[in-house]
């Protein structure tokens, strides 16, 4: 049983740097929990504040009801993997995952036992007896884990443990630590700067920037209902497509005008938010955004009934990416590239035309000064 809960936590390295602030979470028992956001945001600092590698300048971490701001690294019963996997050199894989027991006096038939165990669960059995040096990249990472797993901490610390294997080891890597996850039956903390992990992996996601938590959601919240532009341009690939647009009330509608030069372009809102917009910001600028899977042509956009929703989008393809089971053309609007998902029948050359419906119905928009989403749904 862990819960661990960080109560306006805070690290000022001096007067000018701060690692985090104001930091408010609770990680409940066996989640799966990631840090992620981009390099320098606070994510490391505050896995090491929760390890107590750092102290925590202001601000209270609770650990099982009990304050832990002073608690030993080792008092703290956290278990870390970091990005260079730290294995003893001279040390065989046995000797590696075995330390942390022997350390603790377990009794050698015990780690014996535990180590077969653990070797098992990693696939790495067949390895126990050879020395790091002759390990691949992903044999290291996972004799790394092995040694963290082997005992059963409070929760277990990741920083980064996957970031120098390469993209198909780290796939594997993915899907490997969902497995451990479930076997283990204990908290994970984990950071990645990778939004594609923090999504598979996490069962809540922690989206942090410049030190500042932006939103803690579920992957498909934090997917679906981002809480502003700096969220919603982070997870996805390709990313959410942002275009200002000038809001324009028209008698039943409400019209986002691309607020480009050349033949209209307009798209309408539809529901409940063509009226909060219209309320808020007719007459003014916002940022649309819409995901590439949410754009499509016209016979789709006709059976989904949201072909009058877009006016006039049309757009030249200046790149093409055939992935098979869809087809993704990029086109130029607003001095910025932006993408579309469309199914693979689609034959549109690089030069080409495509006419483009949005379906409106998943579209957001944000505030142009605070970036805030406008549409964001509380509580969902
Ligand atoms: N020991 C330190 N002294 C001063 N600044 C630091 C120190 N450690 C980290 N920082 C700063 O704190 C911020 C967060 O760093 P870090 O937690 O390592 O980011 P991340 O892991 O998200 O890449 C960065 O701006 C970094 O430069
Ligand atoms: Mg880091």
């Amino acid at each position: 049983m862990s819960e661990i809960a960080l109560r306006n936590v805070c690290k000022q390295f001096d007067s000018e740097h701060y690692g985090v602030k104001d930091f408010n979470l609770d990680i409940h028992d066996k989640e799966f929990v990631i840090f992620v956001g981009p390099s320098g945001c606070g994510k490391s600092t505050t896995l090491r504040l929760i390890a107590g590698l750092e102290e925590i300048t202001d601000g209270e971490l609770w650990i099982d009801g009990k304050l832990c701001n002073y608690l030993e690294p080792k008092e703290r019963d956290m278990s870390m993997v970091f990005q260079n996997y730290a294995l003893y050199p001279n040390m065989t894989v046995y000797g590696n995952i075995a330390y942390s027991l022997k350390i603790r006096k377990v009794p050698k038939k015990e780690i014996n036992q535990k180590v077969r165990q653990v070797a098992k669960i990693l696939e790495i059995d067949s390895l126990l007896d050879r020395k790091p040096v002759a390990l691949s990249g992903g044999q290291k990472q996972r004799v790394a884990i092995g040694a963290a797993i082997i005992r059963q901490p409070k929760a277990f610390l990741m920083d980064e443990p996957l970031s120098n294997l390469d993209a198909k080891l780290r796939a594997q890597m993915r899907v490997e630590l969902q497995k451990l996850h479930k076997e283990l039956d204990t908290t994970i903390i984990y950071v990645t700067h990778d939004q594609t992990e923090a999504m598979t992996l996490g069962t809540k996601i922690v989206v942090m920037r410049d030190g500042l938590i932006q939103q803690v959601d579920t992957p498909q919240s934090i997917y679906d209902n981002p809480i502003n532009k700096f969220v919603a341009g982070f997870v996805g690939s390709p990313s959410m497509n942002f275009i200002a647009c000038d809001v324009y009330a028209e008698r039943e509608k409400t019209a986002l005008i691309f607020a480009t030069t050349g033949p209209v372009k307009k798209v309408y809102l539809t529901g409940q938010n063509a009226e909060i917009i219209r309320e808020k910001y007719n007459g003014k600028r916002v940022i649309l955004g819409i995901r590439p899977e949410d754009i499509y042509e016209y016979e789709e956009a006709k059976a989904g009934g949201f072909e009058q929703n877009s006016v006039g989008v049309e757009e030249t393809v200046v790149t093409r990416e055939m992935l098979g089971a869809e087809v993704v053309l990029y086109f130029d609007e607003q001095h910025k590239t932006h993408a579309v998902r469309l199914q693979p029948s689609n034959q549109t050359k690089v030069g080409e035309k495509v006419k483009l419906y949005f379906d409106m119905d998943r579209a957001h928009v944000f505030d142009i000064e605070t970036e805030e989403n406008v549409l964001y749904r509380k509580g969902c």
